[in-house]
């Protein structure tokens, strides 16, 4: 049949398969907008199966490190990188421009909230903005921000379709959550099964053939408020449960037992329990953040999200009772807070990765120094704090400093310390993440949370 002689819907049901050869044959040409922590190690998986990637990030310096070959994402090696630089299947620019020929365009740009603690998604409409005017027919735009249910159909959409062009016939719109952990050595972009969902069913379907070059296992939904709200749960689940159990150990901590053997001892159970562990806090970006953009939905629809918010109630008094901890140790020394010196061991929030978003040894920090400490910290991914009140250099770890400080508190579990040697120099320490169990001898000068 001569191409003059194709229906219109003709015509329109051979468009994805366009799209879709390409995807097959990995020539499809992909724009990944934001390379930050889950924008670079999908750009980089995605130049692995020989995609050709751009990295689009509005910080030059994000920019400058991909166009050197390097990275500063745990897990991404700069070997990969500049593998990928060298063989043309990464780049990284500043200018939207390789949207105009790009064929999939995935966007994991930042979703914080704002001060009143209310959904910040200035960054998705700022790179959506500039995705509409470069919009062309046979694309893929995937969004896989964290945020609250509605915002690729109610914001993104509606955006995108000022173009004039109609998502599921002329373009294809979905969302994906990332899902990836830093740090994680066995759950990695591409055996984490990756949820998709699309505005209509031929959107979910060309965005999971998509993702099925790269991932295992790939699990499509009804729509794109399904993706977004599955994100939701399983981060309300980690909130829900981490403040459940910092409640439980501010029980314990009442009641005179050990809260870490207590969860050791349930956690015994074969069945019908999941171990969750107490700290000094939440930190991270997803976490502390995601469950409030879902709160701040239901809000809308006059729902008040109870649960989220006494999880977060509860967890975010915890740098407070840190504090108390150590207020309560150097009494026993009979020495008050103020011109005590205090050492925090990890700045992180988590241990062995390299990030202090949220985290909350920043806060326990910020408390003492406001009640006249003399603080100090030390982390071995962290040089320097410089963030609000706070302007810290890391100093170094060795056995005077412990020996000096009054009381040293353990607020990362940072797999390069040694434990029992901090535990024999340090005068006292404030254990808030049973860094210390496995200590040999006695530990009477360790207080846990
Ligand atoms: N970090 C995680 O572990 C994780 C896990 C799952 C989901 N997420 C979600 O993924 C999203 C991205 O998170 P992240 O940790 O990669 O953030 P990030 O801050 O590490 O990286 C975001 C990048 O986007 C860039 N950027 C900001 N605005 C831009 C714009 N308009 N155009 C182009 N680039 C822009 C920033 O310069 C930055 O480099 C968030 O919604 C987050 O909640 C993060």
């Amino acid at each position: 049949m001569a191409a003059e002689d194709k229906s219109v819907d003709e015509e329109k049901k051979e468009t994805p398969q366009t799209l879709r050869e390409k995807i097959e044959n990995h020539t499809a040409r992909v724009a990944v907008i934001g390379l930050g922590y889950v924008g670079l190690p999908l750009a980089v998986e995605m130049g692995k199966v020989g995609f050709d990637v751009t990295g689009v990030d509005t910080s030059a310096r994000k920019v400058e490190l991909v166009a050197s070959g390097k990275s500063d994402v745990l897990g991404i090696s700069e070997f990969e990188v500049a593998g990928l630089k060298a063989v043309g299947k990464l780049s990284a620019t500043q200018s939207y421009d390789c949207i105009d020929v790009a064929d999939v365009v995935v966007v994991c740009v930042p979703t914080p909230l704002d001060k009143t603690r209310d959904p910040d998604v200035s960054f998705i409409l700022s790179a959506f903005g500039e995705i509409k005017s470069r919009l062309h027919g046979d694309q893929l735009v995937i969004l896989e921000s964290t945020t609250y249910p509605g915002t690729t159909y109610e914001l993104v959409l509606p955006l995108l379709e000022e173009s004039g062009l109609k998502a599921g016939q002329d373009f294809y719109l979905a969302f994906s959550p990332e899902r990836v952990d830093p740090g994680n050595q066995i759950y990695t972009i591409t055996n984490t099964p990756k949820v998709v969902g699309g505005i209509t069913e031929v959107c979910t379907e060309v965005a999971s053939h998509f993702y099925q070059q790269l991932i295992t296992d790939v699990v499509p939904v009804s729509s794109t408020q399904a993706a977004e709200m599955a994100k939701l749960l399983e981060n309300t689940f980690r909130s829900v449960n981490i403040g459940l159990v910092n409640e439980v150990a501010l029980m314990c901590d009442r009641l005179d037992i050990d809260v870490w053997e207590v969860i050791d001892a349930a956690a015994t159970k074969p069945f019908g329990f999941m171990p969750f562990y107490p700290g000094p806090g939440l930190g991270g970006h997803c976490i502390p953040i995601d469950p409030h953009y879902l709160a701040w939905k239901l809000k809308t629809l006059d729902f008040n999200a109870r649960f989220i918010e006494l999880a977060s109630e509860v967890t975010r008094s915890m740098p407070a009772h840190v504090v108390s901890k150590v207020v309560d140790v150097l009494n026993d020394f009979e020495k008050s807070l103020k011109g005590s010196s205090v050492l925090i061991l990890g700045a992180t929030y988590k241990p062995d990765v390299g990030d202090v978003r949220e985290s909350p040894a920043l806060d326990i920090l910020e408390m003492l120094q406001e009640k006249g400490a003399k603080v100090s910290y030390h982390d071995p991914f962290i040089p320097k704090i410089q963030i609000d009140m706070l302007d810290l250099t890391c100093v170094d770890l060795d056995e005077a400093r412990l020996k000096k400080a009054d009381c040293v508190v353990i607020t990362t579990h940072h797999s390069a310390y040694d434990y029992e040697w901090i535990v024999q120099q340090a005068r006292c320490v404030v254990d808030t993440r049973n860094a210390t169990k496995h200590v040999r001898g006695a530990k009477s000068n360790v207080v846990k949370l």
